[in-house]
């Protein structure tokens, strides 16, 4: 028995969209623990899941035991195009992004996404790809300015680099607990009271290290193709900047009720969440990972 820690984000409001009278065909695009996916499955749908994480598999596994309408499949969702050569012409009602990381990988001490356990700095929870060790220990000025600036939003990122730089000619760093240390030495005020100090250097760390917002770009790219007309994509991300890549993107390719679509093709999306949908305050209560969850909805249409 595997001890899953994630509860799943906003299960009533994405219920909502979903038609329980018929077995719908859903795409899960990030499996994580499966909260989402259980959901569906109890109500007699069929679910193919995607994750990039292997610790996935066992949750796949796990849940495939009392249900045989899931499939499983270990690749990054900006492949969607690769899932196989079976599913690559199968069109879904219903696709899901639940954007980031699970409360599994956020505790797992070999990626070090937290600030409250001391790892090797990781931070990548996708299986591979670079680490935030060898961003922050290799990486120039203009790299390291370029991600605090682009993915921390960091006011004075061209000098935390430059500190960073200095602190590490000295002596590598090797964990997070030792990079917060650096942070703090850094003199540079951070843009909020109530979140930590180091919130927007760990943010920048992990979309570099995971290609978040990449991933979500190719993502977005060519999902069109793999929607049933009058189908549903439903997107939660946490962060503002994820979150602006699924506005524009709903935005550039809405579709208005007199029949026109705004990217000059023949397909787009009636836009269903005008401003995005938030968790209720009990669900925060109750999960504090949910506080900065947006929830933006769109039905296909071609
Ligand atoms: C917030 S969790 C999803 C939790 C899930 N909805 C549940 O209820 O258990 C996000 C998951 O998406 C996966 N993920 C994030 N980016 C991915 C990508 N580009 N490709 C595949 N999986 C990704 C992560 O590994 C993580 O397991």
């Amino acid at each position: 028995m595997i001890t899953n820690l994630h509860k799943p984000i906003m299960v009533n409001e994405i219920l909502s969209f979903i038609n329980d009278e018929k077995e719908l065909s859903i795409l899960d695009c990030t499996f994580g623990g499966g909260g989402h996916a259980k959901n569906f499955l109890d109500k007699g749908h069929y679910v193919t899941a995607i994750d990039q994480d292997k610790n996935a598999i066992n949750a796949a596994e796990d849940l495939s035991k009392s249900n045989s309408n899931l499939s499983f499949y270990k690749i990054n969702f900006k492949d969607l195009d690769k899932i196989d050569e079976k599913k690559i012409h199968e069109k879904f009602n219903f696709i899901l992004l639940d954007l980031g990381f699970s409360s599994n990988q956020l505790e797992n001490e070999n990626i070090g996404i937290s600030f409250k356990i001391n790892s090797k700095l990781n931070m990548n929870y996708l299986d591979g790809g670079v680490t935030a060790h060898e961003i922050i220990n290799n990486y120039n000025i203009d790299e390291l300015t370029r991600i605090f600036q682009e993915y921390g939003e960091i006011t004075h990122s061209k000098k935390l680099s430059e500190f960073i730089i200095k602190a590490r000619t000295k002596k590598i760093i090797n964990t997070n607990f030792e990079l917060i240390e650096v942070i703090r030495n850094s003199g540079i005020n951070f843009r909020s009271k109530k979140i930590h100090f180091a919130t927007q250097v760990f943010q920048a760390l992990r979309i570099e290290t995971n290609k978040e917002i990449n991933n979500l770009n190719n993502f977005l790219h060519k999902v069109h193709s793999f929607i049933e007309k009058k189908g549903y994509l439903a997107i939660i991300s946490f962060h503002s900047l994820e979150d602006r890549v699924v506005k524009n993107y709903f935005k550039s390719n809405s579709f208005n009720k007199k029949y026109i679509f705004n990217n000059n093709l023949d397909w787009g999306y009636e836009i269903l969440t005008k401003k995005p949908l938030t968790p209720s305050k009990s669900e925060i209560k109750q999960n504090n990972r949910a506080r900065s969850a947006k929830l933006r909805v769109g039905r296909f249409v071609n």
